[in-house]
């Protein structure tokens, strides 16, 4: 089937390989020169495992192509998906979806007959209408169809995701697409027997903002009981098997951290939140985990300040892990961020190492020594924090480290240390939701 993809970010990049993978003749188109230019030569924009290879392989086999001319991409495409960005409206909170409406545009007048329009980006609840009433105003009505595709990948594993998922979600009103679109992913995902659950375009972009709103409440959740843990001494990690082995509840997203970040969980909880208040309803449990998110970020510096005696002023801390989770470059809504800032105004002095993230972090983070490796970070340090689970951070030689520090406090708020091993090494040890 040959397939058009609108759109060269995160989402459009990893969707248009893999499609190109399962055998389908792939153009992905971009107005960005600059990116078509560097995709052509075989040079991905984003760090993402896997993703450098699969183009390679892809293209060298001639099924995957960039372009950024969108006549020649969606000409015989028998499906257009729309990958393009929905980025929060500043000072709004809703999606801003120009981008989509824009791609609507531009395509109405190019596209085949019959060809099937489908959405990729994250949208709110009603958008589907409204880019079928835009290709509506310069197509004949059943020329063309609009469906929703959302996608459930995330940063770092995002081409098993794609090859593997739990299910796919489609969200069709005509049979035409519901045809077209299903067989996309039915032929290759038939032998894993993945379920695909066919429903109406609005609840197919509802359920998108649903599941990502659930899974950060599902994490808000074990943060708040990790606090409780730390009170009453008991260890979170314990509690979240316990609880997590019973099949209704599930033992992933129950990792207690600094609090949920990057480019989808704070933003879409937002959008459903706007959502729901310009229909007049009340969907409490997503504001309260926005409002305790938020707080939670920020309370982390006072953390780290508590195992320093309650004083930064003047003392140095090591950070370990930059980016919002590991296997990622991406520094969107990193808990990082708002804890350096935090202890830079109580007067701390930050040395920071990530494995990846350096460079995006160099737009967003200032008066940071950024540093590339994490022993030399630690270098003389008050206290070492780690913020993100990276494996390299993980595997750290904790005696070694030990012997490099100025004082041997570790604040560790992803658990990526067993208990007891860093005290074995000598440190003086914070993590979270246990005693010590
Ligand atoms: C998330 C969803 O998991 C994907 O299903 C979805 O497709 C994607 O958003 C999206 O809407 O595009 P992603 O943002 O890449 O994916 O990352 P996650 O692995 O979900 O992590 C999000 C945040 O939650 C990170 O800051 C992570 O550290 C945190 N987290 C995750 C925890 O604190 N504890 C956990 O147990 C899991």
């Amino acid at each position: 089937m040959k397939i058009a993809v609108i759109g060269t970010g995160y989402v459009g990049l990893v969707s248009g390989t893999c499609f190109a993978a399962w055998g389908n003749e792939v153009v992905c188109v971009d107005k960005n020169t600059q990116k078509i230019n560097a995709l052509e030569l075989g040079v991905v924009p984003i760090y993402e495992p896997g993703l450098d290879e699969l183009v390679e392989r892809n293209v060298a086999a001639g099924r995957l192509s960039f372009t950024c001319n969108l006549a020649n991409a969606v000409k015989g495409a028998a499906v257009v998906f729309i990958a393009v960005g929905t980025p929060p409206r500043a000072g709004h909170g809703d999606a801003d979806l120009s981008f989509v409406y824009m791609a609507a545009r531009e395509l109405a007048p190019l596209i085949d007959d019959n060809a099937v329009v489908v959405v990729k980006s994250t949208v709110p609840v009603g958008t589907g209408d409204v880019v079928e009433k835009i290709i509506g105003s310069v197509r004949k009505a059943g020329t063309f169809s609009v469906a929703s595709n959302p996608e459930f990948l995330r940063e770092g594993v995002a081409i098993r995701d794609f090859m593997e998922p739990d299910r796919v979600v489609i969200g069709v009103e005509d049979e035409h697409a519901r045809k077209v679109v299903t067989e996309l992913y039915n032929a290759p995902l038939e032998v894993q027997m993945t379920p695909i659950v066919v429903t109406q375009r609005r609840t197919s972009e509802l359920i998108k903002y649903a599941a990502n709103a659930f899974l950060a409440t599902k994490i808000t959740f074990i943060n708040e009981l990790a606090d409780l843990c730390e009170q009453v001494e008991s260890n979170v990690s314990e509690l979240a098997l316990g609880m997590g082995l019973d099949k209704r509840i599930g033992t992933s997203f129950l990792n207690a951290g600094p609090g949920y970040g990057g480019s989808c969980f704070p933003k879409d909880t937002m959008a459903l939140l706007r959502t729901a208040q310009d229909y007049g309803v009340a969907v409490r449990i997503v504001q309260e985990t926005v409002t305790a998110n938020e707080a939670r970020k920020r309370r982390m510096a006072l953390k780290v300040m508590d195992a320093l005696g309650g004083e930064v002023d003047g003392l140095t801390i090591a950070v370990l892990g930059l980016t919002f989770k590991p296997d990622t470059d991406d520094m969107r809504d990193a808990p990082s961020v708002p804890l350096i800032e935090t202890l830079q105004r109580f007067g701390a002095r930050i040395r920071a190492y990530d494995p990846v993230g350096i460079e995006n972090a160099q737009q967003i983070l200032s008066d940071v020594e950024l540093i590339e490796d994490p022993y030399e970070c630690a270098r003389g340090a008050d206290a070492v924090v780690v913020i993100t689970e990276w494996g390299d951070i993980r595997s750290l030689d904790l005696s070694r480290l030990k012997t490099i520090v100025r004082q041997p406090v570790l604040v560790d708020l992803r658990n990526a240390y067993e208990p007891g091993a860093a005290e074995k090494a000598g440190f003086r040890v914070s993590a979270i939701g246990r005693s010590t």
